[in-house]
């Protein structure tokens, strides 16, 4: 099976890299070349528009920011007659009903579209415990379980198009609590002199503790939030999603709502590319 990648950025770069590593013929694309360029060294070939990249492929995985890049790269004229008999696996984070609307416009080409977002980031692409949702039908999935288990953990069926895409937000939106909670707190103990190191054994021996505490502790404490493995725009995005997402099954969600406000203001702040723990420049004033 020939596939193609769109999207070479923090995911779907190490994605690439998997997907060589199991065999798999690949042509990439991404928007800024460069980031795709170490790929070819590995192996694979490097498309230079969206329409190559289709060319070479039966199968197509999408790894872009959001739904919009997803319509203007494949659903715009030069593109869309070439989604007629290829399948497209979606695996960044994107709305349900956007993604059951991507999904309507490609099968209206005559293309197959699933989705399978993913939790998990750079270290677990690495270490091959990525987790990987798929929505889609029970056929389909079964068509290309077999691929998806080349990227991470066995990737498990949610339910139809947009189960998975719902599921990942529930899941986003607990980062984006857990961040700005734990930020409160940690600003707190800091500016009140009392030893972090005491505050994270009590937490740690709790029902309150989450790993990911512990994991975003030594950025918080060095103020650095280079290197990221999730950005800050990215996750605004998210919350954002997750909000449209609640708001429209009137559930009340004004805690996220202020995260979303305090992640607002970290990208106004200029922390836009930098890891999403950021937040906590915003936070602690
Ligand atoms: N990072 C994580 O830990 C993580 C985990 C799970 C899910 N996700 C989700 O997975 C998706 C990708 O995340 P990421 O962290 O890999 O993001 P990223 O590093 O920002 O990569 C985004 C990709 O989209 C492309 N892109 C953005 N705007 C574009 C445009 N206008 N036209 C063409 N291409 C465009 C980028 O191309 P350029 O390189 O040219 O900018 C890049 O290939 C997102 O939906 C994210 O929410 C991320």
């Amino acid at each position: 099976m020939k596939v193609s990648l769109l999207g070479t950025g923090l995911m779907g770069f190490p994605l690439a890299r998997r997907i060589l590593k199991a065999g798999h013929p690949l042509t990439v694309y991404n928007r800024t070349q460069a980031k795709a360029r170490p790929l070819v060294k590995m192996g694979a070939t490097l498309a230079a528009s969206p329409r190559e990249a289709l060319r070479c492929a039966d199968l197509v995985v999408l790894m872009l920011s959001d739904a919009a890049v997803i319509r203007k790269l494949l659903l715009g004229a030069p593109v869309r007659e070439l989604l007629r008999g290829r399948s497209f696996i979606q695996m960044g984070t994107i709305g349900p009903d956007e993604s059951k609307a991507v999904a309507a416009q490609i099968k209206k080409q005559g293309g197959d579209y699933m989705e399978c977002p993913v939790l998990g980031s750079i270290a677990e692409i690495r270490n091959g415990k990525l987790i990987l949702m798929f929505g889609g039908s029970e056929t389909r999935f079964r068509h290309h379980r077999e691929f998806l288990k080349c990227l991470g953990r066995p990737p498990i069926r949610v339910g139809p198009i947009g189960a998975a895409a719902t599921l990942k937000l529930a899941l986003n939106q607990l980062i984006a609590s857990h961040i700005v909670g734990f930020s409160q707190s940690l600003a707190l103990i800091q500016k009140s002199g009392v030893e972090v190191s005491l505050f994270m054994a009590i937490l740690k021996q709790s029902a309150l503790y989450a790993p990911m505490f512990e994991k975003k502790l030594p950025r918080l404490l060095k103020r650095d939030y280079g290197n990221p493995n999730f950005s800050t725009r990215n996750m605004l995005k998210d919350v954002r999603l997750f909000l449209a997402a609640a708001q429209a099954k009137g559930i009340n969600a004004p805690v996220l709502a202020a995260a979303r406000n305090l992640l607002a203001s970290t990208l106004r702040a200029g922390l836009t590319d930098v890891d999403y723990s950021a937040v906590y420049e915003v936070v602690r004033g």
